[in-house]
């Protein structure tokens, strides 16, 4: 597992412990340091909004988790290995996609993740804007260095979408749909969408950069999305933890990862990728310019195209990036 700064360490085991009390002794064992220095980042964690509560000759607990997008707090979390070795956190930014574009320029290495909790120049897909208010939403980016070929790097799109729906699913309890090619969908609003760039050659991928967007504990949308929008907030009815959805995803995202390498396809993903797959077997419009077409969504294949069967039973594989899929009724 990826090691943790002490000030994580502490959190993190304040935090496994629940409402039980963490001995200082435990935690000066378990971090190597004086009971001086754990007192310290005891203070410092207060400092940050953490309410701690201290009681000699029983030691410390947590009396109240604030939702913070910190490095700490996203790192108390992860038990992973590698997605998020480098972890840049931000208080307000552009967009993660385009810091996320610079570190690799900059050398950052394969796994780094950078965070915001608002962003003021946010991107979504085909130009659009994406909004991320301050202290409600996630807006995370996962840069990556694969050495596979780039025409299958549009595919961790597919598997990102996949990672967070497992730990939205995990941590909310709630279906989450995949609006095909990597919108979440939860009772047929929106909850989260990805876009994924990329810097390659013909045959070699510099970077790409994953940058994905969830609604968690907005309680209200504009009126024009109001429609087609949700967050996990309206739909458990409380709010939730961000640094945690974060690190489960990433946890989730290793493991996708492994899977979608090993074949260099989506041939391990695809049954649980289609378990969620709002569109299957349901009438689809492929938007394509005059070459559009209307027909049923049956699934996806190998290369995380959407098979598309037409009224004459001949079925089409569409490629995401070429076209885009609007459902006949309605967002989904
Ligand atoms: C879409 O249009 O559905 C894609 C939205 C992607 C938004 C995310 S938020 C984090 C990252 N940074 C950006 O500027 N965009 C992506």
């Amino acid at each position: 597992m990826m090691k943790r700064d002490r000030k994580s360490e502490v959190l993190a085991l304040l935090q496994a412990s629940g409402d039980q009390f963490v001995s200082g002794e435990q935690l000066c064992r378990k971090l190597e340091v004086s009971r001086t220095a754990v007192w310290k980042i005891i203070q410092k964690l207060k400092e940050d909004g953490y309410e701690v509560e201290g009681v000699s000759n029983r030691g410390y607990r947590l009396k109240h988790l604030p939702d913070l997008l910190t490095r700490e707090a996203c790192l108390s979390f992860f038990h992973g290995n590698w997605a998020c070795t480098q972890l840049e956190c931000y208080s307000v930014i552009g967009s993660t996609n385009e810091r996320a574009k610079e570190a690799a320029a900059e050398g950052a290495p394969h796994g780094t993740l950078i965070v915001a909790d608002c962003q003021n120049a946010g991107k979504g897909r085909r130009g659009r804007q994406w909004s991320t208010p301050a202290g409600t939403s996630i807006a995370m980016t996962l840069m990556l260095r694969p050495d596979f070929a780039p025409e299958k790097a549009s595919m961790l799109t597919l598997v990102t979408a996949l990672s967070v729906a497992r730990a939205v699913e995990e941590l909310s309890g709630l279906n989450v749909g995949i609006k095909w090619p990597n919108d979440l969908v939860i009772n047929g609003k929106k909850l989260t969408g990805i876009l994924t760039e990329m810097s390659a050659d013909m045959d070699q991928i510099h970077y790409v950069v994953i940058g994905t967007g969830i609604n968690v504990n907005l309680d209200q949308f504009p009126e024009e999305l109001s429609e087609t929008a949700t967050s996990l907030l309206l739909e458990t009815g409380h709010p939730m933890n961000r640094a945690q959805i974060i690190a489960r995803s990433m946890e989730f995202f290793e493991q996708d990862y492994a899977d979608f390498a090993a074949e260099g396809s989506m041939k391990r993903l695809k049954t649980d990728y289609e378990k969620r797959l709002v569109n299957l077997d349901r009438k689809v419009q492929v938007l394509a310019g005059e070459n559009g077409f209307p027909g049923i969504a049956r699934g996806i294949d190998e290369e995380g195209r959407l098979l598309v069967e037409k009224a004459d039973g001949t079925v089409t594989a569409v490629m995401s990036g070429e076209v885009s899929v609007r459902g006949i009724y309605g967002y989904v």
